[in-house]
């Protein structure tokens, strides 16, 4: 079976480390050769809405399959319907576009913080007033590990974060003093068989991940989750890895986006779950039955962001895998991870200081 990846990062390679077993291969679309995914299958070199480069993947895949979010919508509507698209494109063009997705979660009564589209300077003003500050003024588009969003204390900031984001779509979010964050990564099948794994509690810093830690054990927050994701999979005939982000707030959950992909904060199952979310990615889109998600222990997963650490003191620490996407180093740049899967959560919460030691950032 023939895997068409669009998007050759550390995303399309851990979903060819896991596809391999299964005898599938793998061929990978991206704007060059030097990514991480490279190494692990064929390469078409080209842009993502290139027409020629399109057609190169279609011929050489049974299915395709994407990495990242912001495949550009041209791309998608001249792919033709064999070899299928897995996760549907329905799902991109929400997750692709943050009002999209707010108003996605309202149709399907999912709570998520209060928000105004602005779309000029004096709209800005108007969301300002109607929301109150703190705000978060983020793009509707092309954002991810926080950039291309800011943070509004007070009247005096809206110009500038008019002047840092302005000229394109935005949306203006009500700041949330959440209490933590978590994720919820489902998996449903073509046959429609889903599956959840246990909730992941995540701490951002700067806007990007620093690390999770699995499972996060709530049950009342877990059903509440299992419920947004379950209405979404069905509103959107879904096939593959879905995650959502949610902020608990009071007890509560509120939807921040959704990823129709593998994602980072579900890393952790690689080790750390009978089945790992890129296994079970793979079997999803290729009908096969899912895989278990029981945790084989309590997981810690620590991001290396800028630089890598010494490969020998991840590796000197008891039950740590080391994971390098073997990218050039750049700051504020996801280079590889660690993962600990522990016995205990004391034990869990020890590996993680130990690695948040080693990480110098
Ligand atoms: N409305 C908000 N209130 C409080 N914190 C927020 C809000 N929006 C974003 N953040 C913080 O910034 C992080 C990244 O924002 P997010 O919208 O998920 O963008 P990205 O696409 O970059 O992941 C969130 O995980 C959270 O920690
Ligand atoms: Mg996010």
């Amino acid at each position: 079976m023939r895997i068409g990846v669009i998007g050759a990062g550390q995303l399309g390679r851990m979903l060819a480390l896991a596809g391999y077993p299964l005898g599938m291969r793998f061929m990978f679309l991206d704007r060059s050769d030097d990514t991480p995914a490279a190494a692990l299958g064929g390469n078409v070199i080209g842009a993502f809405d290139d027409p020629a480069s399109l057609a190169e993947l279609v011929a050489g895949s049974d299915i395709l399959t994407f990495e990242f979010e912001n495949v550009p919508a041209p791309a998608l509507e001249t792919l033709p319907a064999d070899p299928p698209l897995w996760p549907p494109a329905s799902a991109l063009q929400y997750a692709q576009d943050r009002l999209h997705e707010k108003n996605l979660f309202a149709e399907l009564d999912i709570a998520s913080a209060p928000s105004r589209p602005v779309d000029d300077l004096e709209g800005l003003r108007g969301a300002v007033a109607e929301l109150g500050l703190p705000a978060v003024l983020k793009t509707r588009r092309l954002g991810y590990d926080g950039k291309g969003q800011t943070v509004l204390h007070k009247q005096d900031d809206i110009d500038a974060a008019w002047e840092k984001l302005g000229d394109v779509p935005l949306l203006l979010e009500k700041f949330i003093p959440f209490d933590f964050e978590v994720s919820l990564i489902g998996v449903r099948s073509s046959t429609g068989e889903t599956v959840f794994y246990p909730l992941t509690r995540n701490h951002h810093e700067d806007g990007i991940l620093r690390y999770s830690l699995a499972p996060f054990e709530d049950v009342a927050l877990e059903s509440q989750a299992q419920s947004a994701l379950n209405a979404i999979m069905s509103r959107l005939g879904y096939v593959g890895v879905l995650t959502v982000e949610f902020f608990v707030s009071d007890g509560r959950l509120l939807a921040n986006e959704m990823a129709p992909r593998v994602h980072n904060s579900g890393h952790w199952t690689i080790e750390g779950a009978v089945t790992s979310q890129f296994e079970n990615h793979l079997r999803a889109i290729a009908g096969l039955p899912l895989g278990g998600t029981t945790v084989t222990g309590h997981s810690a997963m620590i991001n290396f962001i800028g630089s890598m650490p010494d490969r020998r003191e991840v590796l000197a620490l008891a039950n740590c895998h080391l994971h390098d996407y073997g990218k050039s180093p750049r700051p504020g740049r996801k280079l590889g991870h660690a993962t600990a899967v522990t016995a205990t959560v004391e034990a869990r919460d020890q590996a993680l200081q130990a690695l948040r030691r080693l990480n110098v950032n």
